[in-house]
């Protein structure tokens, strides 16, 4: 249609390491179904000592700048729920790694894994508003439970980079939304730690409670109904959770819950997130990522998405795979970002996963660990150094 706006590219970046499940069980005795199945994960993503949420970001949204310029980017939003600062966005140094040009507005989101979801429905609104300008939505996680905690086995992290425009190349994104908020303790994390607090059960059972309030609200708004989907990109803090979520929406809606039906409705979604773990913000984004990528041809099909960030805020909302899509997709750089990760032993996982960054405020350098295109250099004067390599 005329006032099309989406998806215009998507590309996606992740963490310099990985650690196997199979590493994680060896280690603490899980048996390793529990993980491979149980869980649905395979591995997950770990940062390097200067990789954070803005050096995956960068890496993420470079190629969209290159690809398309920055002429048109007006805004950049920055959804994460893994800050490094308390008052400057982290956009704004992606902004200046990517030498994007100073007329642009530059702000970061935060509602935990949701927040990607607010900045796509953000910037879709701006380009309402003025449909020549482009808004560059960056979606950057690392997600961090502590040694040895139930959360462990469900760590990762990623990056995506989506640019919003109208007449988008790859997703238009439709109206309506369905919207559930409720006040809920299931996940949080306060300002003095760098791992999340949950409460693992009761995360499972908001979430679910979220995916069939948010349906109810998409379908009195006058949504679409179920049959119509090709697929569905769910929130996955583990692959297993979009299987339990899809099955909770097929019992809401009074259909057979038969696995392979599940199976197919979102299976694809999940190839992404199985190896790379949680990336919260990004998690649903590399659900469609991985579904894009895929073989089959997805043009003029409606794909529905369901974003949950504990606390908690939920939406469903659909979207319309754009005919010539595959012209545009990164799958092979999607690919080699999950190939190229250096795989580190327990050990090494552990020292990594115990570091914290000095706060004295002195002059620190960075041990250089990533071979990526952006690194946290160093600390200076509670500043933070980047570099572009
Ligand atoms: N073979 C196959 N399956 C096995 C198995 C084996 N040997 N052993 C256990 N399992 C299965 C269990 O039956 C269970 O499956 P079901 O839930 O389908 O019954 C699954 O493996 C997990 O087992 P447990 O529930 O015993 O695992 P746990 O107590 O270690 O907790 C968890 C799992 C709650 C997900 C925990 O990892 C956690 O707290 N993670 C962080 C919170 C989280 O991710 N919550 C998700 C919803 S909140 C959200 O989505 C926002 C967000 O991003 C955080």
């Amino acid at each position: 249609s005329d006032c099309a706006i989406g998806i215009h590219d998507l590309s996606c970046a992740t963490t310099e390491f990985v650690l196997p499940h199979a590493t994680l069980a060896g280690h603490n005795g899980t048996e390793i179904g529990k993980y491979h199945v149980g869980i649905g994960q395979q591995s997950m993503s770990v940062p390097a000592a200067d990789e954070d949420v803005v050096t995956m970001g960068a890496a993420a949204a470079a190629p969209i700048v290159a690809r398309h310029g920055a002429d048109r980017i007006r805004t950049v939003v920055f959804a994460t729920e893994s800050s490094i600062d308390q008052a400057k966005s982290a956009g704004v140094y992606v902004h200046s790694l990517l030498g994007l040009p100073s007329a642009t507005r530059v702000v970061e989101l935060k509602q935990a894994c949701y927040g990607g979801t607010a900045a796509l429905q953000f910037a879709i609104g701006l380009v309402l508003r003025d449909r020549r300008q482009q808004v560059l939505v960056v979606a950057s996680d690392i997600s961090k439970y502590d040694l040895d905690s139930p959360g462990e086995s469900t760590q990762g992290a990623a990056a995506v980079a989506m640019l919003v425009a109208a007449d988008p190349a790859l997703v238009r994104i439709e109206e309506p939304s369905g919207l559930f908020t409720v006040d809920v303790m299931d996940f949080w994390r306060p300002n003095y730690r760098d791992a999340a607090l949950v409460d693992g059960e009761e995360s499972i059972t908001v979430y679910l409670q979220a995916v069939e309030s948010a349906w109810k609200d998409y379908t009195e708004q006058g949504g679409r109904s179920l049959d119509e989907f090709t697929a569905f990109c769910y929130h996955q803090p583990f692959t297993k959770m979009a299987y339990k979520a899809h099955r909770h929406l097929l019992n809401t809606c009074g259909y057979d819950t038969d696995e392979s039906r599940i199976g197919r409705a979102v299976e694809r979604t999940t190839a992404y997130n199985r190896v790379i773990g949680n990336s919260y913000t990004a998690s649903a984004y590399l659900g469609l990522a991985a579904l894009l990528d895929q073989a089959d041809d997805l043009a003029g099909r409606p794909v529905g998405f369901l974003s949950y960030g504990s606390g908690s805020v939920a939406e469903f909302f659909a979207g319309t795979v754009a005919p010539g899509y595959r012209e545009h997709l990164r799958t092979s750089a999607h690919r080699e970002a999950i190939d190229r990760r250096r795989t580190l032993d327990y050990a090494a996982y552990r020292e990594l996963h115990e570091r914290s960054l000095p706060t004295d405020g002195g002059d620190h350098p960075v041990p250089q660990q990533t071979t990526g295109a952006f690194r946290l250099a160093a600390l200076r004067g509670h500043k933070r150094i980047y570099e572009r390599r």
